[in-house]
């Protein structure tokens, strides 16, 4: 496929997402054979480094990924080195020049792909420059792929995507949320799409509610100064829990492409019911860690971390409730919860469904359970069916059992990693897997008012949860005024069943 022949140049190329998931993707699909041999990388950062420099750093970047000594000597020998000054269009006229001789010597046929993976500040002026300085005057295709934040609100996001627009069409920004390329996030559309039995429950005749979680046992590590600004809301729920959201709500499209896929995308996030003013409280919990334990290790709370403000008002931990407000999902809620320094590292989705028109087994000491479908997205991958069957035994006892698929990936093994599918759904043109600007654009609108609650009024109870814990009560008590509590991550494993 031709396609697959292209200049990448990455800025940032020295950066942390670069080495740890960048880096060592590309080299699993150089492995794979899925790079044609026709490509090469240009690494552009500020610092100083030599190719040889640079080559070295790709090579340790992707040692843990394979021991094929060969293999990794000739991938690295396809990277280059820039070092650059982003405002400086002498830079970039160098850049271009280095681009144009890589482009003969490899036959790449003018395709590029600039990737952004450097501070959001930087992302306008590159593309402005980009354009200006003529590294986008091509005779292939050009693709540009963006890291996350898209813009702080939807105000800055608009900038932004002007900027970009100037350079590039909206087909050719790849806007990357990393969630959309992790494997069972893209099993949801599967799940849901080719089984007979789900479809027709999946409406809030049978639906009860839907409860997807994110946590993380990670503190904000070495981004506060990021971290301070963001927060929750913005870092987690804006891109990643609101597109889990969608593709779990969404009619099904006429065909799974791009474009029809965005389509109903977009259509549940403009039926998101907005949520503002006084009402936040009602729909949305907020939560700061404090101090606490985890694996048995003493840590510190959000406001003592580096570059944290030791008042600050910056959640940590979001749970909200979103109503969709449309025929197939009038009044069943969709429970989100994420946070750092939580009690596990888990993603999961839960989807209640409502319980039946009568118990025929009420003799059973517990009530019966309702059906679950669970679908795990991370560490462990897979979909649990919870559902009541026969007590073994005399007895005529209901009790529930699990019905369990552990998704292993093609080889036994892990299955690809987010960044690789995308950089590979990049190669071939494909941005289904990437967020679009009106989804961008609706998301910020949706988020933008729960911030401007948030940011004029200072939580009083923050610290509100230990680290280590699911979180504050708030979250637990906006399930349990509509009758629900959140599902325990941790006993709904694939592997404990
Ligand atoms: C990123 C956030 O988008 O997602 C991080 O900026 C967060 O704060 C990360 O830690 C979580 O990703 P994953 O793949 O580890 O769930």
């Amino acid at each position: 496929n031709d396609n697959q022949t292209a200049l990448i140049m990455i800025f940032g190329a020295t950066g942390d997402l670069a080495k740890r998931k960048l880096f060592p993707s590309l080299y699993r699909l150089f492995e794979k054979n899925k790079l044609s041999n026709k490509f090469a990388v240009i690494g552009v950062a500020r610092r100083p480094l030599t190719n040889e420099e640079f080559q070295q750093s790709i090579k340790d970047s992707v040692k843990s990924a394979s021991e094929n000594e060969d293999r990794i000597e000739e991938f690295a020998s396809h990277f280059y080195y820039h070092s650059h000054d982003v405002t400086d269009s002498d830079s970039y006229a160098t850049l271009k020049n280095m681009a144009n001789e890589l482009d003969n010597s490899y036959e790449l046929n003018g395709n590029r792909i600039f990737y952004l993976a450097m501070a959001p500040e930087f992302f306008g002026p590159i593309a402005l420059h980009l354009k200006s300085d003529g590294l986008t005057d091509v005779t292939g295709f050009k693709r540009l792929v963006i890291e996350k934040p898209f813009g702080h609100d939807l105000e800055s996001a608009k900038e932004l995507n002007n900027q970009i627009r100037t350079a590039f069409s909206e087909d050719e920004v790849y806007r990357i949320d990393h969630y959309l390329g992790k494997e069972m996030v893209q099993n949801i559309e599967v799940i849901r799409f080719a089984n007979a039995i789900f479809e027709p429950l999946w409406n809030n005749r049978f639906i009860s509610n839907i409860q997807v979680t994110s946590s993380e046992t990670l503190g904000v590590e070495e981004r506060g100064r990021y971290y301070e600004k963001s927060g929750a809301l913005r870092d987690m729920v804006q891109n990643h829990m609101i597109q889990m959201v969608a593709l779990l709500a969404m009619e099904p499209p006429i065909r799974l492409n791009t474009e029809e896929i965005r389509s109903e995308k977009v259509k549940v996030l403009r039926a998101l019911r907005p949520v503002e003013g006084e009402e936040i409280h009602k729909y949305f919990a907020r939560g700061q860690y404090g101090e606490g334990t985890i694996n048995n290790q003493s840590l510190p709370a959000y406001r003592q971390e580096t570059m944290v403000d030791p008042n600050s008002n910056t959640e940590t931990f979001v749970a909200g409730k979103l109503m969709i407000d449309n025929f197939r999902w009038a009044g069943v809620p969709f429970y989100i919860r994420t946070g750092k320094r939580m009690e596990t590292k888990s993603t999961k989705i839960v989807i209640q469904f409502k319980d039946i028109p009568m118990n025929l087994y009420y003799q059973t000491e517990q009530q019966l359970k309702p059906n679950l479908l669970v679908i795990h997205i991370q560490p462990e991958e897979g979909i649990t069916l919870h559902l009541n069957a026969k007590k073994a035994g005399t007895g005529m006892e209901a009790t529930p059992i699990k019905l369990n698929y552990a998704n292993k990936g093609i080889d036994g093994l892990n299955t690809p990693e987010a960044y690789e599918k995308l950089l590979y759904d990049c190669m071939r043109g494909d941005a289904t897997n990437f967020t679009h600007w009106d989804e961008v654009a609706l998301s910020w609108s949706f988020t933008d008012k729960i911030s401007a609650v948030w940011e004029n009024t200072k939580d009083k109870s923050f610290p509100n949860y230990a680290s280590g814990t699911m979180g504050p009560k708030a979250a637990d008590e906006l399930l349990e005024q509509d009758g629900f509590f959140w599902w325990p991550v941790t006993n709904l494993d694939v592997d404990n069943c």
